[in-house]
């Protein structure tokens, strides 16, 4: 049952035009589709090809014949008929139930309202169709549904027509006037209100906005259309895109499988990505709904206009959206820090997650070759990686050379379903440059490694950077060619002040302080004259190339790059490095019982940092962020997670043994009185005072309890009430402050006990909590709030438990896995995606000691015997079994 790349066969028949009638009734909705098809001469596949799942199908008619059937072969999710003449109407009947449809694909009821998810392979779930990307067609819809349970009623484009039915119904007509694949499909039909807009375009073309929520969500939405007018304007002067419609609407769900969807004209989003205000939404919540709405906006023209020829080339769509939604939250802050505090969260995500997924058995390329269900390749591999892959282009060509590219891109291929090897070729003939060993980005899986050797010769001033690259073997592909890689560089003096370049092979910017320079080879030098000292090599600035970088820096140097790198990323960078060398060695002490102590060189430095006033208080807070037990998890063959918490503990308790009165003038420093804004300034500050709050409350002590404490009863914002909470409940101080903090976390529940998301994060900051362990997680999901059934609260208890808590979630009796394997076992009945979401967390389970394994092992087996499994958990359990 995989599908591989190489077999892709263009569809035997086309389709011009797609009309559709609903009606909607929650349990049984009634679907009539008439489409125009046509044959497509140039394909090897002769027959008339539909894809369809859990339909009851009524009535098939060809060209106004109803079929036999004899007439058509159904095997599987597969209708074939034979010998169909070149010109075809199809009419199809089907009867579905929305209610009963708890994947949350395809047509499905939330809350009592109808609701769509197509992609990848939903709508297959509404209608016979031939349900792949490069078939696009023109849609009319017409709905009709009961006027008080479905007052609202929605779907692609624009209304063309609405009206009452007489009988308690009434109807509404949209007609989308762009081609689309019909993953791009929506409908939705409820009880809804908007906040609406006319928005005018720089063309002075008016649009209609709206975003549309249940009833009691409208003190919510502001913050969305802030940001979706932002992204109007952004993808207008960035790229010189314009919305092509004359109504853009969101639409948001609290039952959703994912973040958003883009469908045409009508994108539909879980709450998570558009509810906000300052009593239910965090800063965190705030950057998110921005980016993902800009995401899903931009998705428009990379997405839609120009969409996929098939599920293997999903980075297209998906990378390059990625690194426009980047760009967009970076260019929203406009700051070079603020560009680089974006750069490095988003470096810290691709490593944390990207960089796992490619050492695991589910590792795969940023174009797959192969898979067993596509919905398992909606990954961070696909997204994050494939974004680094477009950056790449961006740092090679420049940015006007890329724009050019962008543009020839559409120029080219508007209205078409196309390749990732299109977009190269783009950016390549825009250019004039070689771009064919850059396709190994998109074949070859696994992080690349680039080891750097670098002599100075003092007698002949010169500099010589030796960089070799390698990519570990991943699965199916053992031997991996060199990649074209970007890294930017630049060489600092003694001073730490950057020094003039001048090296034969870049002649062309001789004397520029920072040069990209190109490799190719398996291994290559890079000799820089008139150096007059040895300098200090500052490599990969702003993370040129999603790449590890082995290089033997000395403390010594590393507090030089900290201290004064003028990229921003590698100051982070060199901060990062210095508290891995601790970590890794404080977890090592821990194992071997010795004696844990850390060094003051390491201290002053971050001293150093929070005090500096010049420094943006962002980057502050992520230089002060010690790496997570995951990264350090990373530096080791064989993971400890407990000695990882205890080392990472121990280090912010000396952390902050040291640093205690600096801390708390950096507290006192930051605070954002009045009005609570979501702006980058306030979001920094607040950012700062609540790391070093959560620093302060690792020394036991009653004063910094006491700060908290007050922190959370007088809150005005949902940013500064969390932070406090989560200080608390990880408090480790005594009976009366343990018994405090409890009734901080009971008073929170009922306070925001209808505020969903809230509840969501109340759960999360539980399930993520030192003190948690798998009883106490069991415990929970026995709370009246608790259900499988909603992704967004499965999430965010038992996702959270399971991939945010690893030294509780890998306890030695090998209960958190038991756990985890019920979870599995009853989500896949609920729920596909999902529980094959869930089932990645034990990925990576051959890293860890063999006693560990073992239950590992017995808890994936016990998930892969379990009968009736989605083909979803499927692949990612026997592949985990398999490695
Ligand atoms: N295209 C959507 C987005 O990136 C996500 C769709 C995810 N679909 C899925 N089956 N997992 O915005
Ligand atoms: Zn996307």
């Amino acid at each position: 049952e995989t599908i591989f790349r190489k077999d892709y066969i263009a569809p035997g028949f086309w389709v011009d035009t797609v009309e559709m009638g609903f009606d909607l009734e929650l349990s049984a909705t009634h679907v009539a589709t008439r489409m125009t098809m046509r044959r497509n001469h140039d394909s090897s596949e002769k027959d008339l090809v539909l894809f369809g799942e859990s339909l009851k199908l009524l009535q098939l008619r060809m060209n106004g014949v109803n079929l036999k059937k004899s007439a058509y072969k159904i095997e599987g999710e597969t209708l074939r008929i034979a010998n169909a003449p070149d010109e075809v109407t199809l009419e199809i009947e089907t009867l579905i139930n929305p209610l009963k449809n708890t994947s949350l694909s395809g047509l499905y009821a939330s809350n009592g309202n109808f609701i769509t998810q197509c992609e990848a392979e939903g709508f297959r779930k509404i209608t016979w169709f031939p349900d792949r990307p490069d078939v696009m067609a023109k849609y009319t819809v017409m709905l009709r549904a009961d006027k008080k349970k479905f007052p609202v009623l929605l779907s692609n484009g624009n209304l063309i027509e609405e009206g009452d039915l007489g009988d308690g119904r009434h109807f509404a007509k949209w007609e989308d006037p762009f081609k689309k694949p019909s993953y791009l499909f929506a409908l939705v039909a409820g009880k809804l209100v908007c906040q609406e807009e006319d928005y005018k375009l720089k063309s002075g073309r008016k649009v209609l906005l709206q975003v549309w929520v249940e009833d009691g969500n409208l003190d919510k939405t502001q913050h969305a259309m802030d940001s979706l007018k932002n992204s109007i304007r952004w993808d207008e002067e960035r790229f010189g895109l314009e919305l092509d419609l004359d109504r853009f609407m969101i639409v948001a769900t609290g039952d959703f499988n994912m973040g958003a969807m883009e469908n045409k004209g009508l994108n539909i989003f879980n709450t998570k990505f558009v509810l906000a205000n300052p009593s239910i939404a965090t800063d965190v919540d705030y950057a998110g709904i921005e980016s993902v709405v800009g995401h899903e906006y931009f998705h428009n023209w990379t997405g839609n206009r120009v969409t996929c020829r098939d599920w293997f080339q999903l980075s297209l769509k998906e990378g390059l959206t990625v690194f426009r939604d980047q760009e967009f939250s970076a260019d929203l802050v406009g700051t070079a820090t603020g560009r680089a505090v974006k750069r490095i969260e988003d470096v810290r995500l691709l490593r944390q997650v990207q960089f796992s997924e490619d050492a695991g058995p589910m590792a795969h390329p940023v174009r797959p070759d192969s898979f067993v269900e596509i919905n398992n390749f909606y990954t961070v591999t696909i997204y994050e990686k494939g974004s680094e892959v477009v950056r790449m282009y961006y740092t090679l060509l420049g940015h006007d050379g890329f724009r050019k590219g962008m543009d020839l891109y559409f120029e080219r291929h508007d209205g078409q379903a196309v390749e990732c090897d299109d977009f190269r070729a783009a950016m390549a003939d825009s250019s004039g440059r070689d771009l064919t060993q850059f396709e190994r980005w998109y074949s070859q899986a696994g992080t690349p490694r680039v080891k750097v050797d670098a002599t100075y010769d003092a007698e002949a001033q010169t500099y010589s950077i030796t960089l070799s690259q390698s990519c570990p073997a991943t699965p199916g592909q053992a031997e991996k060619l060199p990649f074209h890689i970007p890294v930017a560089m630049g060489l600092l003096g003694a001073d730490g002040k950057d020094i003039p370049l001048h090296s034969a092979a870049y002649e062309a910017q001789a004397g520029a302080t920072s040069l990209v320079l190109e490799l190719t080879e398996a291994s290559q030098t890079f000799v820089f004259t008139g150096v007059s000292s040895k300098p200090v090599p500052s490599l990969l600035r702003n993370f040129s190339a999603p790449v590890v970088l082995e290089i033997d820096y000395s403390d010594e140097e590393l507090g030089l790059l900290l201290a004064n790198d003028s990229d921003p990323f590698n100051r982070w960078e060199a901060g990062q490095r210095l508290a891995t060398r601790r970590l890794v060695k404080l977890t090592t002490a821990v194992q071997q019982g010795e004696e844990l102590s850390l060094d003051s060189m390491f201290i002053e430095a971050l001293r150093a940092t929070l005090n500096d006033a010049s420094l943006d208080p962002a980057f502050r807070e992520l230089v002060l962020t010690l790496p997570s037990e995951a990264m350090i998890a990373e530096e080791f063959k064989v993971v400890d997670p407990q000695a990882i918490h205890t080392a990472r503990q121990f280090a912010r308790a000396t952390i902050t043994e040291h640093l205690r009165a600096d801390l708390l003038s950096a507290y006192e420093a930051h605070l954002t009185p009045g009005k609570y804004s979501p702006d980058a300034q306030s979001m920094a500050k607040r950012g700062l005072k609540n790391l070093a709050l959560s620093y302060l409350l690792e020394w036991s002590d009653e004063s910094t309890f006491e700060l908290a404490k007050t922190q959370f009863d007088e809150a005005e914002n949902m940013t500064d009430r969390l932070a406090a909470l989560t200080a608390l409940t990880n408090f480790s101080g005594n009976d009366k402050q343990a018994k405090s903090a409890a009734k901080s976390l009971k008073a929170f529940y009922k306070d925001f006990k209808k505020e969903a998301l809230v509840i969501d994060k109340w759960f999360m900051l539980q399930a993520t909590a030192r003190t948690t362990d798998v009883a106490k997680v069991r415990e929970l999901m026995t709370h009246p709030a608790f259900t499988l059934n909603n992704p967004n609260r499965a999430r965010s208890l038992t996702f959270a438990f399971c991939n945010a808590n690893p030294s509780r979630f890998h306890a030695a009796d090998g209960s958190g896995y038991a756990l985890w394997a019920e979870l599995v076992i009853a989500l896949n009945k609920l729920n596909p995606q999902v529980a094959a979401r869930l089932a990645r967390s034990m990925d990576r389970w051959k890293k860890y000691p063999e006693s560990l394994q073992a239950h590992m092992k017995a808890a994936l087996q016990k998930v892969a015997d379990t009968k009736k499994l989605s083909k979803d958990v499927l692949e990612v359990v026997s592949k985990a079994l398999a490695s």
